[in-house]
């Protein structure tokens, strides 16, 4: 059967009237093949798009962590552009987006592998697109070179620790000097196990090991820098995807509160924002991980020439920081999970906060939070595009929202 595809989808396939999904194809091409369940499992591609590139990655055509390695980069950050624009139309807003920041190539620095014990050794990578089939990637080029430098340890690590069961979990974070590995559904701990683990670590280039909650072996601090501050982060806790990612979303909520003198950084993790403002202005984090506001703690307490920091654990789905507590800041930082802020996000509308700098990983719960912000006064001042997720289909906005005078 032949197809001519459409549009893109939210996750990056080709759609073409049915709707019929064709995974790795681009609007205006004509594809060939099978269909079953609605879906072109191998597309032919008849027709190529003038936007189609060859794939960086040798590992594109079989692993799942990349869904757009087929497109130029121009039209990559067109689409993303549209994703967002497209989500603001639907709520009534039409937004003109400043600037579109794109990660580069070998910059991810985290990644969550899976890994199999095999009778010779083990496998270690990322499932397909929408399969149980384990890829290995050692010549992956999306995550950075230093997680990519450890990938061969990081399969002795499943040898030694894997069950015949089923896949291990690994998550991977660059740390400074070294990985910072946090394991699930490995083999049990026992003393024996521990202590092979234990002698693992030394001169593995791994900086802390943890194995299912509990840290077997540390060797040097795995900090992250938040500005001038070390942050040692609880094993797994969330990190913006890339430092340039990071370092650009920071840059925007400089951009966002000015001059503030007080601000109150609303779902904080681990003081990504909280602490660079801090050069600058007295900052509450608020946030509901209890160990990601003692880290940031931690950090702020080690740091030098930082203003006042205070932290808050604090469900901000159930209780929201309320108008009269709101008063105490100049402006606000807001960086909620994909799900949005809606109950924050009204509280903000009652209240009388003139500057709000907005990041969102999800343009859809993002357009519906602004829509409030709008109908409530604000105007949106600048939208940012902030592209941590390249050969993804994610997308990141970062914007300010300012009451109007
Ligand atoms: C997108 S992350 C942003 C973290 C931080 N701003 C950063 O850049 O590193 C969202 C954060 O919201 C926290 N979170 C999720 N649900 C929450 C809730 N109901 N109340 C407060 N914080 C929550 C998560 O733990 C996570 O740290």
């Amino acid at each position: 059967m032949q197809l001519t595809i459409e549009r893109l989808g939210h996750q990056g396939d080709g759609i073409g009237q049915g709707p019929i999904y064709a995974a790795q194809t681009l609007p205006g091409e004509v594809v060939e093949g099978d269909i079953v369940d609605g879906r072109m499992s191998k597309p032919r591609i008849l027709t190529p798009s003038e936007d189609r590139v060859k794939a960086p990655c040798r590992h594109y055509s079989v692993c799942g962590g990349c869904s757009l390695q087929h497109a130029s980069d121009d039209f990559v950050s067109n689409w993303k552009r549209d994703v967002v624009v497209t989500a603001l139309k639907h709520q009534g807003i039409f937004a003109k987006i400043t600037a579109v920041h794109t990660s580069p190539p070998q910059s991810r620095r985290r990644a969550v592998f899976h890994g199999k014990r095999t009778k010779n050794g083990a496998h270690l990578g990322l499932f397909g697109r929408a399969s149980d089939i384990l890829h290995d990637i050692p010549s992956c080029k999306l995550m950075s070179a230093s997680i990519m430098s450890g990938f061969e340890t990081l399969r002795s690590l499943v040898v030694l620790g894997a069950t015949r069961r089923g896949h291990m979990t690994l998550t991977v974070t660059e740390v400074a000097g070294g990985l910072d590995v946090s394991v699930e559904n490995g083999k049990d701990l026992d003393l024996k196990f521990r202590s092979e683990l234990a002698s693992f670590v030394p001169n593995s280039g791994l900086i802390r090991l943890v194995w299912q909650g509990e840290v077997i072996a540390q060797n040097g601090l795995p900090y992250q820098l938040f500005g001038s501050a070390k942050v040692v982060p609880p094993a797994g806790a969330f990190l913006q995807a890339t430092s340039h990612g990071e370092a650009v979303l920071v840059d925007a909520m400089r951009r966002a509160v000015g001059d503030a003198k007080s601000v109150v950084d609303l779902f904080a993790g681990c003081g990504t924002f909280s602490l660079p403002l801090a050069q600058t202005a007295r900052v509450h984090a608020v946030e509901d991980v209890r160990e990601m506001m003692e880290a940031l703690e931690a950090g702020w307490r080690e740091a030098l020439g930082l203003k006042q920091v205070t932290t808050e654990t604090r469900d901000l789905f159930r209780r929201p920081l309320l108008p009269d507590e709101l008063a105490k800041f100049e402006a606000v930082v807001i960086d909620p999970p994909r799900a949005g802020a809606a109950a924050q996000i009204a509280e903000l509308a009652k209240s009388e906060i003139g500057v709000i700098g907005f990041v969102s990983c999800n343009p859809v719960t993002f357009a519906r939070d602004a829509r409030v912000l709008l109908d409530a006064g604000f105007v949106l001042d600048w939208l940012e595009v902030v592209d941590q997720f390249r050969w993804s289909s994610h997308v990141e906005v970062a914007a300010r929202f300012a009451r109007m005078s």
